[in-house]
């Protein structure tokens, strides 16, 4: 027998348990934490088992160049955003660049919000300090509450089950808009394109959207619109990072059709930068549960960690189990991602690889307010581009932190957001993401980018 299949037997889902743990907040009242776990694991999934099924063949297909991967949603949705308008624009503006994707890539786009569970936060520190009081970090709805009290940051078990009952009311609207017709491409393709006009840019975006149009109309008229069901309905999946582990294993389940785990909190978890260790408990988690899983891959991330990583978490090298997550950075893409790209050739593995490029480009404004920079998070992905095209692959996608709010988070983009507009409408609680406008912007540079070079030999 193979070595890590020996190891695969004595995985539980609680062997995470005696392990290593990094992140995990200390609950005080272990009989409260006790007994919301048993309840939860009570109650049904959140997704099933064979929608995680299907969209690891959807990323297997991006493994090969045959699908492109858009991921996007909020760095943490937070309860209080806990409303229909909201989850309703994140999902139109997800699928408006989708439907601008698609039209550039030439293949279908993969569909998975940051949403309905992105509630738990890795911190840099364990503590937040104002004015001489040091209180716990912030570290997601799910676990504690983001006011600087005393009481807010002491992490409460009960906010697992709010985090569940809330998970369970997006995921619903997200499924009836998917599947209710919200989906229909003829409504969708009502661009807001206030940008259009504003941007330099102005008369390529035109052009693109009007083709767009056009080839919709030929569509219509030649009778494809209702019967393409791609038209009228999508595939749209759900993610968070595995962060939380009691949480995770209380919605853990055994898939009566083939027998194996599944964590059916969302169809597609991820291990996040602070977490990745080999032997740590959350990659410990991850191994036994047969979602689709991402890994994030930083500047510090070593070819020798990356190999144990794949080894550990997808021994049989299935097709789209794993898809590793570059988020270097705008400059060190160039330079960080290469040697680890060729790494993961040499062992042969099959691999899905995106480009996060949010979080390699956080900076901190004179006021202490965190932002990015549209030009550096394009800069990034453009990075992120020529690395594959060098090596003559094509990229398997692309996760933002993004909304469908008019938010003013990060600064530049045809917007012309600068550090001095942050102050108008900055609503996150976690990183700053790219607001309604200038995610469709980065949809259609992205799309031109990946139009100019499909037409170049490789
Ligand atoms: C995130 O995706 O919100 C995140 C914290 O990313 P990373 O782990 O890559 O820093
Ligand atoms: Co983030």
């Amino acid at each position: 027998m193979h070595p890590s299949s020996q190891t695969q037997k004595s995985w539980s889902p609680s062997s995470w348990r005696s392990r290593p743990i990094v992140q995990a907040p200390a609950y005080e009242d272990e009989a409260a934490l006790a007994a919301v776990e048993e309840r939860l694991h009570r109650y049904p999934p959140l997704v099933f088992a064979g929608e995680a099924r299907r969209l690891k063949a959807r990323l297997a297909a991006a493994s090969r160049g045959e699908a492109f991967v858009l991921q996007g949603g909020a760095c943490a949705e937070s309860f209080d955003e806990f409303t229909a308008d909201i989850v309703r624009d994140t999902f139109r503006v997800l699928l408006q660049m989708a439907v601008v994707l698609t039209f550039a890539a030439k293949v279908p786009v993969v569909k998975i919000g940051r949403m309905a569970g992105q509630y738990a936060k890795p911190r840099s520190s364990n503590t937040e300090t104002i004015d001489g009081v040091t209180l716990p970090c912030y570290r997601g709805d799910i676990i504690n509450g983001p006011e600087f009290t005393a009481d807010a940051r002491r992490a409460d078990p009960q906010r697992m089950e709010t985090g569940y009952f809330q998970s369970a009311g997006v995921m619903n609207l997200l499924r009836a808009f998917a599947h209710g017709g919200y989906a229909n491409l003829h409504e969708v393709h009502r661009w807001n394109l206030g940008f259009v006009e504003r941007s330099p840019l102005a008369a390529r975006y035109r052009d693109l959207a009007h083709r767009i149009d056009e080839t919709l109309s030929f569509m219509r008229a030649c009778g494809l619109d209702s019967a393409a069901a791609q038209i009228d309905e999508t595939e749209f999946y759900t993610s968070h990072e595995a962060l939380l582990l009691p949480y995770e294993q209380a919605l853990t389940r055994v898939d009566s059709t083939s027998d194996e785990y599944y964590d059916c909190s969302a169809h597609f978890l991820w291990i996040g930068d602070r977490t990745r260790q080999p032997d740590g408990a959350h990659v410990e988690f991850l191994r036994g549960v047969n979602n689709p899983i991402g890994i994030k891959v930083g500047p510090t991330t070593t070819v020798e960690d990356l190999e144990k990583l794949l080894e550990i978490l997808n021994p049989n090298d299935e097709p789209g189990r794993i898809t590793l997550i570059s988020r270097m950075g705008k400059d060190k893409v160039r330079i960080h991602l290469p040697p680890l790209l060729d790494a993961v050739r040499k062992t042969g593995r099959t691999v899905t690889w995106m480009c996060d490029p949010m979080h390699g480009n956080t900076t901190t404004t004179s006021n202490k307010i965190k932002t990015r920079s549209f030009e550096n998070v394009l800069g990034e992905v453009l990075g992120f581009f020529d690395v594959f095209a060098d090596a003559g692959l094509r990229p398997g996608g692309v996760h933002l932190e993004m909304t469908g709010q008019d938010v003013t988070e990060c600064i530049g983009g045809a917007q012309c957001l600068t550090e001095a507009d942050l102050g108008d409408r900055y609503e996150t609680f976690c990183d700053p993401r790219l607001n309604a406008e200038q995610s469709l912007e980065m949809a259609f540079l992205l799309a031109q980018e990946l139009t100019s070079r499909a037409g170049k030999p490789e």
